[in-house]
C-alpha cells in the first residue's frame, strides 16, 4: 500500500510573518495526522523559518528547486548542501512554471535530480502537458519524454526516494481540474511506464501526486483513483483549513 503524499507548493506567495503563521497552523492541525505524509514547500527566504517551526513535527519541508553544481559562482542560485543544511527533505522539480516561464529542460531537471538524490534530497518531479498538447492527441509522447529525460541514469535504488508528480499544465491554477478518469489514465500510463523502466516492485512503490486546482471538494475523486497517490497542490495549500480539508479527505 502506497502512503498518500499530500504537499504544498506555496510558490512566490506570502510574506514571512505570514509562512511562520501558515507553518504552525499547518503544525498544530497536523498533530495527529499518522497516516498521509504532509509537506510544505515555501520560497527559498522563509525555509529557514519554516524549518525551524516544523522541525520534530510531523510536517516536512521542501523547496521548491534547487541547483546542480555543489559550489562557486552560480549567482542566485541554491544548492542542495544548503537545503540539507537548514533542514529541507523535498525539493520540487520540474515544475511546469519553470519548465514553461523560465525554460528550464529535461536535460537540466535531470542534473538536478541526480544532485538532489545524491545530496539526501528527495524530490519531488513534476511532469505534465499543456493544453495544446492535449488537444494535438501527444499527452503520453510528451509524459514519456519528461519521464525519460527527466528521470535519465536513475536506478532503482533511486526511485526509493522519488515522488512524482503528474500536473497538466491547462489544470494548474486556473480552477479547471482534470477528472479523476483523465488524471488516472495518465498516472496509470506512468506506472506502465515505471514497470518496464524499472521494474514491478518500483512501480508499485512510487507515489504519483496529482496537481491542478486540487482542493477540499475533488480531492477526494482524485485520490481515490488506484494509481494517484496524493497530490502537489498550489493555491488550496496557502491557508491552514483548505490544505487541512485535502489532507483529511484522502485519509
Ligand atoms: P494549483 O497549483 O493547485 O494552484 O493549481 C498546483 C501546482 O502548481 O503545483
Amino acid at each position: 500500500m502506497r502512503r498518500p503524499f499530500i504537499a504544498g507548493n506555496w510558490k512566490m506567495n506570502m510574506d514571512k510573518a505570514g509562512a511562520v503563521a501558515l507553518a504552525q497552523g499547518l503544525v498544530e492541525a497536523c498533530k495527529d495526522i499518522a497516516d498521509v505524509d504532509v509537506a510544505i514547500c515555501p520560497p527559498f527566504v522563509y525555509l529557514d523559518a519554516v524549518c525551524q517551526v516544523c522541525k520534530g513535527t510531523n510536517v516536512a519541508v521542501g523547496a521548491e528547486n534547487c541547483y546542480f553544481e555543489d559550489n562557486g559562482a552560480f549567482t542566485g542560485e541554491i544548492s542542495v548542501a544548503m537545503l540539507k543544511d537548514i533542514g529541507a527533505t523535498y525539493v520540487i522539480l520540474g515544475h511546469s512554471e519553470r519548465r514553461n516561464i523560465i525554460g528550464e529542460c529535461n536535460e537540466l531537471i535531470n542534473k538536478k535530480v541526480k544532485k538532489a538524490l545524491a545530496g539526501g534530497l528527495k524530490p519531488i518531479l513534476c511532469i505534465g502537458e499543456l493544453l495544446e498538447t492535449r488537444k494535438a492527441g501527444k499527452t503520453m509522447d510528451v509524459i514519456k519524454d519528461q519521464l525519460e529525460g527527466s528521470l535519465a541514469d536513475l536506478t532503482a535504488e533511486d526511485m526509493a526516494n522519488v515522488t512524482l508528480a503528474y500536473e497538466p499544465v491547462w489544470a494548474i491554477g486556473t480552477g479547471e481540474v482534470a477528472t479523476p478518469e483523465q488524471a488516472e489514465e495518465v498516472h496509470a500510463f506512468v506506472r506502465d511506464w515505471l514497470t518496464n523502466r524499472f521494474g514491478a516492485e518500483v512501480a508499485q512503490n512510487t507515489r504519483i501526486q496529482y496537481g491542478g486546482s486540487v482542493k477540499a471538494s475533488n480531492a477526494q475523486g482524485l485520490i481515490g483513483k488506484e494509481d494517484i497517490d496524493g497530490a502537489l497542490v498550489g493555491g488550496a495549500s496557502l491557508k491552514v483549513d483548505a490544505f487541512m480539508g485535502i489532507i483529511n479527505n484522502c485519509r
